[in-house]
């Protein structure tokens, strides 16, 4: 995590997905740096409560946030509670995905491809479009949506729907990136490579985990806070010419 400064005095984020992983680290280091944070959770609220007591350990103020993403009604759903929020939303990271199952092309049904796509692509659409009309009216805001790899290369086999749903969130930031830039809107995506969470227990095999390591030139998986870390240089002063891009952190796995 970076320093003790206090670089987010006064802001409100909210990030999704933030019970644990990358989404996680990010919490705490808003929360930490003076930000009043948003713990968004799906079903782990053990998880969002350790992140909401560490930011408040570390002097920080938080709270809890819920909602299942991967349906529109429970998206449009967590839309009214942020829009019920005293302090509007200054920084927002749509963090909130999974790849939900891994399954062979030919085997994915219409229901998981569109469940897929509401989880990592529509909830970005319809929070930021929640938030973005204050932003607009006050001339502040950074959104930093969390792509992946795999936008890049198709993913690994069992992947199509979210590697296509990142690509399009990829995409998606970029067109944001265009239209609300002229607004004094700051918005960008980070794109981890691969990044030992969760995410990797519940779907990736051991062998493969070590294969990316062999293919990585800095010889390691990711943490979280690799990632964290540079989402919080997205929001702060020094990127502030950084506009529309997707950066990619994966230890060079991956050189675009
Ligand atoms: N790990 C990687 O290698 C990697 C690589 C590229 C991109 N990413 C992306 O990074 C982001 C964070 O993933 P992570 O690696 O930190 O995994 P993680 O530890 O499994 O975290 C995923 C987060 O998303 C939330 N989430 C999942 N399904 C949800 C649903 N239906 N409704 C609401 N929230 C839901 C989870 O909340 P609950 O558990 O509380 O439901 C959790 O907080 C994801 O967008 C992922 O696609 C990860």
């Amino acid at each position: 995590m970076l320093g003790a400064e206090k670089n987010f005095n006064g802001r409100t984020a909210l990030i999704t997905g933030a019970s644990s992983g990358i989404g996680a680290e990010t919490a705490v280091l808003f929360g930490s740096q003076g930000a009043h944070t948003l713990v968004h959770y799906g079903q782990n609220l053990k998880g969002a409560s350790a992140v909401v007591e560490k930011i408040r350990d570390a002097g920080g103020s938080a709270s809890l946030v819920s909602a299942d993403l991967s349906t529109v009604s429970g998206i449009k759903h967590f839309a009214e509670t942020i829009q019920a929020l005293k302090n509007p939303v200054d920084i927002l990271v749509n963090n909130a995905g999974s790849l939900i199952q891994r399954k062979p092309f030919l085997e994915i049904s219409e229901h998981l491809w569109s469940e897929v796509f509401t989880l990592n692509l529509t909830s970005a659409f319809l929070i930021s479009q929640t938030v973005l009309p204050s932003m607009v009216e006050r001339r502040l805001g950074w959104i930093v949506n969390v792509s992946s790899v795999a936008a890049r290369f198709g993913g690994d086999l069992g992947a199509i729907a979210y590697s296509s749903a990142k690509a399009a969130l990829s995409t998606t930031t970029k067109g944001l990136a265009r239209e609300f830039g002229p607004m004094g809107i700051h918005i960008n995506a980070v794109s981890p490579g691969t990044i030992d969470t969760n995410y990797h227990k519940k779907f990736s095999k051991p062998e493969a985990l070590a294969a990316v390591v062999a293919a990585t030139p800095m010889e390691r998986l990711g943490t979280s806070a690799d990632i964290s870390e540079v989402i919080g240089f997205l929001c702060s002063e020094g990127a502030r010419f950084v506009h529309g891009q997707i950066i990619e952190v994966n230890g060079g796995f991956l050189m675009v």
